[in-house]
């Protein structure tokens, strides 16, 4: 008797010869197998096949019409379909020849006539235990496989939770900066939409564009170490006020020096950069391309968004007002590049940037054209009452 796990195997048996089937079936079911079909017909082997999913074939070599080794070529989808599906083959005579064509063909094992009967269920149990080791092999990987994925989705979500974490540290971190002149710290945020907005529109990778927009936040981290004497301060500065107040550029570089993360690599270069001038009479001297063009977009967007928000010390500008200082500065304080990526962004979303910002942006002046629609102050509340210098080397800018 076969093994109980393997009672239920399906066999299909092939032979022109209807004693040679019902001897082997009658062996067969002897041995305990009861899913057992027959056939003389080996044209009918292949859709037999596909109907009943055999687990072994036991086929005549030598039959009329279509013999053994054109039964296996007629089955050969079927042998690659399913991984590992035994063929045992019947012949009266195997010459070196036949079995080398057999065993090219997909037999696993020979039965030579007259049949022997031990033999038969012997050969029958080695097959079918071969294939049961090969199903079980491929349940378990299918399995693993889905362990893996299931794994590999709980990595992502975990890697996203802390990446989002991360980012969420920087944003706060980037407003407790701000907080103190700023206690919405939409500044911040909205610097971040605007310098991606131009760096986007200046043509850069869209991965360069999302780092600038998480680093740019960071551009004033350095105000955490200013006076409120001097950050809050409703007048212009003293030359040794402003000489304390251009110190946060050299703290929140300091405070971000030393990262291995590109991201803190980016956030220092700006912190420490950002007061620098196209023409050099900035901070540092810094003179056009020298300075990190991250730094050229975010003083462009800081000094606009400043503009045209209300601070403690201003009200805010009317748009038309701040987009012609920007422009009226082109190629002196700011990056001519810069300026003209600008000018053809759309105007309202420079002043209330989008969280996500479309990658399709318009290359005209559609924006800008709607400008002349607008009043002066009547977009952004009040008119300017005492516009600050954006003169950077003049004592009294209050554009920090
Ligand atoms: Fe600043």
């Amino acid at each position: 008797m076969l093994p109980p796990r393997l009672r239920d195997s399906r066999i299909l048996l092939v032979d022109d010869q209807e004693l040679n089937l019902r001897f082997i079936s009658q062996v067969l079911q002897n041995a305990g197998l009861h899913n057992i079909t027959t056939t003389q017909d080996p044209f009918a082997v292949a859709a037999l096949a596909t109907l009943h999913t055999p687990d072994l074939i036991v086929v005549d070599l030598h039959m009329p019409g279509l013999d053994g080794f054109g039964v296996m070529e007629a089955l050969r989808p079927q042998i690659e379909a399913a991984g590992y599906l035994p063929i045992l083959v019947l012949t009266a005579d195997v010459t070196d020849e036949s079995r080398r064509r057999a065993l090219d063909a997909g037999a696993r094992d020979f039965l030579t006539k007259p049949i022997n009967q031990q033999e038969v269920i012997l050969r029958t149990k080695n097959l079918l235990e071969t294939r049961q080791l090969y199903l079980d092999l491929e349940q378990k990987n299918a399995m693993l496989d889905e362990q893996n994925a299931t794994l590999e989705q709980r990595v992502q979500e975990r890697t996203r939770e802390v990446e989002e974490a991360q980012l969420e540290t920087l944003e706060r971190l980037a407003r407790t900066a701000e907080y103190r002149d700023d206690q919405t710290g939409r500044h911040v945020l909205r610097v971040g939409r605007v310098a991606a907005l131009l760096g986007r529109t200046m043509g850069m990778p869209e991965a360069e564009v999302k780092t600038l927009r998480l680093a740019a936040p960071l551009h004033d981290l350095g105000k955490i170490g200013i006076p409120d004497a001097i950050l809050l301060a409703p007048r212009r500065l003293t030359p040794d006020e402003f000489d304390e107040m251009k110190e946060h550029t050299e703290i929140g570089s300091r405070i971000l020096a030393g990262s291995s993360s590109d991201l803190l690599q980016l956030a220092e270069r700006i912190a420490k950069t950002h007061h620098e001038r196209w023409d050099g009479r900035g901070y540092f001297g810094m003179v056009a391309g020298d300075i990190p063009v991250q730094s050229r977009i975010v003083a462009v967007a800081d000094v606009f968004d400043a503009l045209t928000h209300e601070r403690p010390y201003k009200s805010a500008w009317p748009l038309d007002l701040a987009v012609d200082e920007i422009t009226k500065n082109r190629g002196t304080q700011f990056d001519p590049a810069v300026v003209d990526a600008f000018r053809i962004c759309d105007a309202e979303e420079l002043v209330n940037p989008a969280e996500s910002v479309p990658t399709a942006f318009g290359r005209d002046r559609a924006g800008f054209d709607r400008l002349a629609g607008l009043r002066v102050g009547s977009r952004l509340g009040r008119a300017p009452t005492g516009i600050p210098e954006l003169e950077a080397d003049k004592p009294g800018t209050r554009i920090a």
